[in-house]
């Protein structure tokens, strides 16, 4: 076989095999990449869970997976091959002594230890401990984590800790699973490669930004992790922030990690704190109600499975974000997310000043600003809102709200899509940490979310119920009107 670019054979293991992030999303990325060729033809992939399975169960787990989850036909040639690299290993994550069976399976003098923690938060500890008595790691090891990590500023630094004992920073490759999205990574190529907008991407030029991120989905059978976490901690302390950071920071002197993660922290740090004196007009909290989503009914939060009826955890927030640097000085970033929305829908709006003189009266009393709309996901694209000249002999010239429409999946017709998870399993294999977070970026993050969350703690309100199918509760319009501006629906 020929890799497209040659790294180190790895032994990838699994913690957490069985899983539903496993099941779902690790083994069809993995298999998407064997048959894309990106695979080392030594590289093998070990699942390890609590279960006792033989590996023929295991693979077996493998194919039931990729019949479920993969959208396509499976290959018989392809999943020989990637079925021929999986084993499984039983261990009890919290019993330290079983560890040294991975002694079994894995060679870390002949291929890199890639340790990929698909688990509860409260078995990371235990693993790290795990490993560094089992004697499989050396210093070329590398440990994947995923969100959450932390709860709260606090929690996280914990969990921090305990990597760090074991594992350098360059060794930690922490996930969020948006910055393997193709258009998230085009945020990069849009802002740095053309001099239109880098030369146009500040206070002078731009009136406001906004970033929805809105989600058909509910909690689809996660109560009991979702109610205790809500939508700011799910979804804005690490996604919604990760777009604002990249929309907002200064050009990277290059795209090597640091370089990028530097330029995000400032940004991070830059976030105009919102505080119990300010959260009230700042933020919006929703809880949704039963309602429609695309002709389907379908229950309220308070009465999905598993709830409790007094709940008051928020799957919706709206908020105003502030960023106190040069470049972005009254610059408002207003910031969208919620769960049984509309449509799933993830979308940047930058709107451009407006001209500040108006010669085209006949066709507009309040000539329309720009906009610059980059759709993240669906319907992936970028969109420029202008006006044109209506085409014709009037006497007077007559304007009309045009878009210049770049679509990729027009654009780019030959070239597969791939997800999140697949690009970052790859570059976890290659070594490239830029597409994960740094430790301080992710406590920074907590620092300014955790002070939302205690003004809401100290304000003692119930969130404001929406009706699932909709846009969120009106006091999200109401918080935009405020400003004088809306959202862009
Ligand atoms: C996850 C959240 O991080 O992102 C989920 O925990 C959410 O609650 C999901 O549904 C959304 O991801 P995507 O890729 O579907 O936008």
């Amino acid at each position: 076989m020929q890799t497209q670019e040659i790294y180190r054979p790895c032994d990838l293991v699994i913690y957490g095999a069985l899983g539903d992030l496993s099941t779902r999303k690790l083994i069809v990325s993995l298999y998407r990449l064997e048959k894309s060729g990106l695979i080392e033809d030594e590289t093998r992939i070990t699942g390890v869970d609590l279960h006792q399975k033989t590996n023929a169960e295991f693979i077996k787990v493998a194919n039931d997976s990729l019949a479920k989850y993969l959208k396509e036909d499976i290959d018989k040639a392809i999943w020989e091959k990637f079925s021929s690299r999986l084993a499984y290993i039983q261990i009890d994550l919290t019993q330290m002594d079983q560890y040294q069976k991975l002694n079994t399976v894995v060679e870390p003098d002949k291929r890199v230890l890639i340790n990929y923690f698909s688990v509860a938060p409260f078995l990371f500890k235990h693993i790290c401990q795990g490993l560094s008595q089992s004697g499989v790691l050396n210093k070329d090891a590398k440990v994947v984590m995923e969100k959450p990590i932390g709860h709260d500023l606090k929690s996280s630094q914990e969990i921090n800790d305990a990597f760090d004992e074991v594992f350098d920073e360059e060794q930690i490759f922490r996930i969020d699973h948006y910055l393997g999205k193709e258009t998230v990574l085009n945020l990069l190529a849009l802002r740095f490669a053309n001099s239109i907008f880098t030369s146009n991407w500040d206070h002078n030029t731009i009136d406001y930004i906004q970033i929805t991120v809105a989600e058909e989905v509910g909690i689809e059978g996660r109560w009991e992790y979702f109610d205790k976490t809500g939508q700011l901690r799910d979804m804005l302390q690490n996604h919604l922030l990760q777009i604002l950071t990249f929309i907002a920071m200064e050009p990277p002197v290059n795209l090597e990690a640091k370089s990028i993660r530097r330029e995000k922290i400032k940004i991070l740090e830059a976030l105009r704190p919102i505080t119990a004196s300010n959260a009230a007009e700042k933020t919006v909290r929703g809880q949704y109600a039963s309602g429609f989503v695309k002709g389907q009914e379908v229950p309220g939060y308070l009465e999905e499975v598993g709830a409790n009826t007094e709940s008051t955890t928020e799957s919706f927030v709206a908020l105003r974000a502030d960023i106190d640097n040069w470049r972005w000085a009254d610059v408002p970033f207003y910031l969208r997310t919620g769960k049984r929305m509309h449509n799933k829908r993830t979308e940047i709006v930058i709107n451009f000043k407006q001209l500040p003189h108006n010669i085209f009266k006949d066709s507009f009393q309040d000539l329309p600003a720009n906009k610059l709309v980059i759709h993240l996901q669906q319907q992936e694209g970028i969109e420029v809102q202008m006006l044109n000249k209506v085409p014709g002999l009037d006497g007077r010239i007559k304007l009309q709200k045009t878009k210049l429409d770049l679509s990729f999946s027009d654009t780019f017709k030959d070239k597969p899509v791939f997800g999140g998870y697949e690009r970052l399993i790859l570059e976890a294999m290659r070594g490239n940490p830029t597409l994960f977070l740094s430790r301080e970026e992710i406590e920074q993050a907590w620092v300014w979310v955790d002070s939302i969350q205690d003004a809401w703690a100290n304000q003692n309100e119930s969130p404001k119920p929406y009706p699932a199918g909709s846009w969120g509760p009106v006091a999200s319009v109401a918080l935009l009107a405020h400003d004088g501006r809306d959202w862009e629906e």
